[in-house]
């Protein structure tokens, strides 16, 4: 059976690589068909078409029809599955916060979109910054589908405390399992690796506490602006191949014995206040995902997650008018 995908800003940076790679079937498997819709705004119409030809020029086997538009019900008609990027970038001394006010328009224009022309079924991940909040504004224009369906994406940085950890450790990110990003997709998020497990060793008894604290954790909440310095450019190819672990573990199913961090609407787990987006270690089975509960948090833990939920309270309260 095909399945349709929206991908809003393909011809931007992150457009760029997620249209190709899902395309190529990494999202799906080779064998599910894939139909393309891709969403631009009309400056925009040209240099996309330039990537829908690029993508015909690809022969992807699992390639069906390819719709490029700048009309947000187009875009999403019928649509199973929604990445939506297109959003403006930070640059250089900009925290993600700073573009709130400016994306939070097109995020509320879409959620009214998925909600009069997608399947209902949809399973919708909001890359476009600042990511949580913008999932909440589209899920709060789209009525008729279920809540659980936003997400945002936090994957970028669950990935990218892996790597830190399997840096330090000199081991393989492939060993490392049990990491969590609690939070929002900001500098408040908490990576967490308390119960992070490199082999089958617990990772606090190999790394110390200090380092923990004043090497990994704020590497990982600023490896977004480390990106941007090196490059003058936000993270693109990382952010698409994380936009790809996301849906298809949220579709296909996670590690058995691993969980993944996926921001999606509170249910008060963990003490955090209902239905802001929250990111929370996720397990994921027969495209439903559940939050891991009853993980022990010290004092530190609950003082760093407690600080990301008021961010995003605040964030709520700036955009109230568009809820
Ligand atoms: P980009 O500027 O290269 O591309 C964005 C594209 O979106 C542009 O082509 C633009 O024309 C298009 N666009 C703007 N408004 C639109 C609308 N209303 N409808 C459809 N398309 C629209 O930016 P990028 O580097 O691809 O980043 C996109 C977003 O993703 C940014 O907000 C960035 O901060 C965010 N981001 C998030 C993460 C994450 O982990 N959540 C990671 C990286 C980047
Ligand atoms: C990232 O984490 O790389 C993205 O959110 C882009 C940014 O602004 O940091």
């Amino acid at each position: 059976m095909p399945k349709t995908i929206t991908i809003t800003g393909a011809a931007g940076q992150i457009g760029y690589q997620l249209a190709f790679r899902i395309a190529s079937g990494q999202l799906l498997g080779i064998e599910t068909t894939v139909n393309l819709k891709l969403l631009e705004i009309t400056p925009a119409l040209e240099a996309l078409k330039g990537v829908a030809m690029e993508l015909e020029d690809c022969a992807f086997k699992a390639l069906g029809k390819v719709t490029i538009t700048d009309d947000p019900s187009i875009a999403f008609g019928d649509s199973d599955f929604a990445f939506l990027v297109g959003a403006k970038p930070r640059g250089p001394g900009m925290e993600r916060s700073d573009l709130l006010i400016e994306n939070a328009q097109i995020f509320s224009v879409q959620g009214k979109a998925i909600n009069n022309n997608a399947n209902k079924n949809i399973k919708v991940l909001v890359v476009g910054n600042p990511a949580n909040t913008n999932a909440l504004i589209t899920s709060a224009n789209a009525p008729d589908i279920n809540p659980k369906s936003f997400s945002a994406m936090m994957r970028l940085d669950h990935n990218r405390a892996i790597a830190q950890l399997a840096k330090k450790t000199n081991t393989h990110s492939s060993q490392i399992k049990k990491v969590t990003i609690w939070g929002n997709h900001s500098t408040t998020q908490y990576p967490d690796i308390t119960n992070a497990l490199i082999g089958s060793e617990k990772a606090k008894s190999i790394v110390d506490q200090a380092w923990i604290e004043n090497d990994f954790i704020p590497r990982v909440q600023k490896r977004g602006s480390e990106i941007i310095q090196a490059r003058g450019l936000s993270s693109a190819a990382s952010a698409a191949s994380a936009a790809i672990d996301h849906m298809s573990d949220w579709e296909l199913g996670s590690s058995a014995d691993d969980w993944i961090s996926m921001a999606i609407p509170s249910d008060g787990s963990y003490g955090i206040s209902d239905g802001i987006i929250f990111s929370y270690p996720i397990t994921c089975k027969d495209g439903e995902y559940n939050i891991v509960q009853e993980l022990d948090l010290d004092q530190f833990s609950q003082e760093s997650i407690k600080a990301s939920e008021q961010e995003l309270l605040e964030e709520r309260e700036a955009i109230k008018h568009l809820l």
